[in-house]
């Protein structure tokens, strides 16, 4: 059944699903590939439009995918489909473009996060609500981090309880983003990343260990493996 999104919702996610993949091995996008018999891309937009707040989701596609991924997820809730970029930020860029007038809290997803619950969508949108220009999902980092020189020589231990890893959907204040986005200069592969650099505060709320990015083939054997225990 196709998800109804919220016509007096405040919020827009775009959901960047133009990237090939190349970390997780031959084969389709990464967007495309199988995820316990489903596209990555379906998981992740259904997860998103069951999050009350949200009134448009827009998807940047593989640009050669357009009309398959428009038919593939006509059936899982509305969605714009725009074609993607060479690097993810001219993806989000393309996907931020086709925003309708209405929502004044834009999210940036990854379609890679596809078992990020909703719970996460309306937290981090909630935040903007409450008056943060730019709102990040973080983890606590786990492992003990050294900076290492170009030799692999251990120049030091980095103090871990100041690190977070961050995740998506990052939230932003609309006009915050299409200004940070209208002067970036290099890619970056976050856009509170560009935010900050226009001396923006970016807050951070807590994250999901379901929001996992899947990178890598493990990544996607651990996410089989979270479905299949209901996640
Ligand atoms: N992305 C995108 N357009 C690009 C590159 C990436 O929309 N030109 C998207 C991906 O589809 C993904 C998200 O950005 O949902 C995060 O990128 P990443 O996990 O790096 O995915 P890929 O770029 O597909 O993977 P890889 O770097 O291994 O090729
Ligand atoms: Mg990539």
């Amino acid at each position: 059944m196709t998800a109804q999104l919220n016509p007096r919702g405040d919020v827009a996610v775009l959901v960047p699903a133009a990237g090939a993949g190349v970390r997780l091995g031959p084969g389709t996008p990464k967007a495309l590939r199988p995820l316990a018999g489903e596209p990555l891309l379906v998981h992740a937009v259904r997860r998103v439009a069951a999050a009350p707040s949200v009134h448009t989701i827009v998807v940047a596609a593989p640009a050669t995918e357009v009309e398959a991924v428009r038919a593939l997820l006509a059936p899982v809730a509305p969605v714009t489909v725009v074609p993607g970029g060479a690097e993810r930020q001219a993806s989000v860029a393309a996907a931020l473009a086709a925003v309708p007038a209405g929502p004044e809290i834009v999210l940036v997803h990854d379609a890679a996060r596809a078992l990020t619950p909703p719970g996460l969508v309306e937290s981090v949108a909630a935040a903007v609500r409450d008056g943060h220009d730019a709102v990040i999902p973080v983890l606590p980092v786990v492992d003990t981090v050294k900076e290492v020189d170009a030799a692999e020589r251990v120049l030091g231990t980095v103090d871990r309880s100041a690190l977070r890893s961050v995740q998506t959907p990052q939230g932003f204040r609309r006009s915050v983003l299409i200004a940070a986005h209208r002067s970036a200069g290099d890619a970056l592969t976050d856009d509170a990343g560009l935010v900050e650099k226009q001396g923006i505060a970016v807050t951070c709320v807590p994250g999901s260990e379901l929001a996992l990015k899947i990178t890598r083939p493990f990544d996607l054997s651990l996410a089989e493996h979270l479905l299949s225990a209901g996640a």
